[in-house]
């Protein structure tokens, strides 16, 4: 079957490691029988400078005609100094709301090859594996009333922490389908001992949890609770789910435990569309220097093929190429340490799509 991916590389690093993804499609295209096309189009900055959106319209014409997303990273300085709806960020943010992407799934797993590149002892981070579920369309994000004015001879900066009942339902149901599959607990992060917002958050998945999913294990932590747990003892977590800012938040933390935020991939997923994005940012102090790591854009690739175009055996194969990569000791820059060799972000991919060619020679 044919399928078509929106391919947005965005901004600074972004640029160069969908190139790699799209080197890794190419050889599953000619090698093991997926029939993908791609075409591609600007978000973030270069969306701005092609046509004065961050989210061009002819952007928006191409997502809604194609079976998944493909996106690189958005932002940069140069564009820092415009108004905050013309921003890169804002481009992302628009396509998130409206491809309705409300469930972010950001897997932080521990590889075994990479224990010694995180900033915390191996015995700590061993067996690592942990699914963020982050509510990514609503909360304080999206809240009304928002904005900066004059209250009081001062000014004044609100934003608004709001869920909807069904809103919180839909995100909890997610991840405890999530963990069914995985080690079946969840943990719902939240702020229940201040904000009302949470206190209605934490009620809710209670009783869906007490409704439809009994044979889950589930938690509840604060917030701030969380984040210290995170790296006291991150294997106490299998799924968090948490509202957007928050996982936000924790997300990063998350990824850090395992070494490396350029390993990361993550799947957006709403009712209708699908994006697949790294969960690391444009990088631009090493832009254009073909030593960003595109693993993180390749695994999305291999989400991509397993959650949107019903191929787990070629998802199951690129993330086995991957990690015989790393089995291999090839690594970019951010890899390496105790005076490691490295490859570049071209060589990176190359290496993947060798590992792929090898395995089907074998
Ligand atoms: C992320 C990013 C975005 C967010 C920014 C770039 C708007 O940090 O995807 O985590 O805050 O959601
Ligand atoms: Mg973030």
């Amino acid at each position: 079957m044919s399928v078509k991916i929106a391919v947005l590389p965005g901004d600074g690093i972004g640029i160069e490691i969908v190139d790699e993804a799209l080197k890794v499609l190419d050889v599953l295209n000619k090698h093991f029988g997926l029939d993908a096309h791609w075409e591609k189009a600007g978000i973030g900055g270069a969306g701005y400078d092609e046509s004065g959106d961050p989210y061009p319209e002819a952007t928006q014409k191409l997502v809604h005609a194609c079976d998944a997303v493909l996106l690189g990273a958005v932002g940069g300085p140069k564009w820092e100094s415009l108004a905050k709806p013309l921003r890169p960020e804002a481009g992302l943010l628009r396509i998130r709301e409206d491809l309705g992407l409300f469930a972010n799934y950001r897997p932080s797993k521990v590889q075994r090859q990479l224990l010694d590149a995180s900033t915390l002892k191996p015995e700590v981070i061993e067996g690592v594996d942990i699914l963020v579920v982050r509510e990514l369309v609503s909360g304080i994000y999206f809240g009304k009333p928002r904005g900066i004015e004059e209250r009081d001879g001062e000014r004044y900066g609100f934003n608004t922490m709001g869920y909807r009942e069904s809103e919180i339902r839909r995100i909890a149901r997610k991840a405890f389908e999530a963990a069914r599959l995985r080690s079946n607990r969840v943990c719902s992060v939240e702020k229940a001992n201040v904000l009302d917002v949470s206190e209605l958050w934490r009620s809710v998945v209670i009783e869906l949890h007490k409704e439809e999913f009994s044979d889950v294990e589930l938690s509840h932590m604060y917030v701030d609770n969380a984040a210290m747990q995170l790296i006291r003892n991150p294997r106490q977590f299998d799924v968090i789910v948490t509202g957007n800012l928050f996982g936000d938040i924790l997300s990063d933390e998350a990824s850090m435990l395992t070494g490396s935020i350029g390993m990361l991939p993550s799947a957006s997923i709403g009712e209708k569309f699908a994006m697949y994005e790294p969960i690391h940012g444009s990088a631009p102090d090493i832009a254009g220097q073909d030593k960003a790591n595109p693993l993180a854009t390749i695994l999305s690739v291999a989400m991509m093929l397993r959650f949107s175009l019903d191929r787990v055996d070629l998802a199951d194969l690129l993330e086995r190429a991957v990690e015989q990569t790393l089995d291999a000791g090839v690594r970019t820059v951010d890899l390496a340490f105790n005076g490691e060799a490295s490859v570049s972000c071209s060589g990176m991919g190359d290496a993947v799509c060798k590992q792929l060619l090898a395995i089907s020679e074998a």
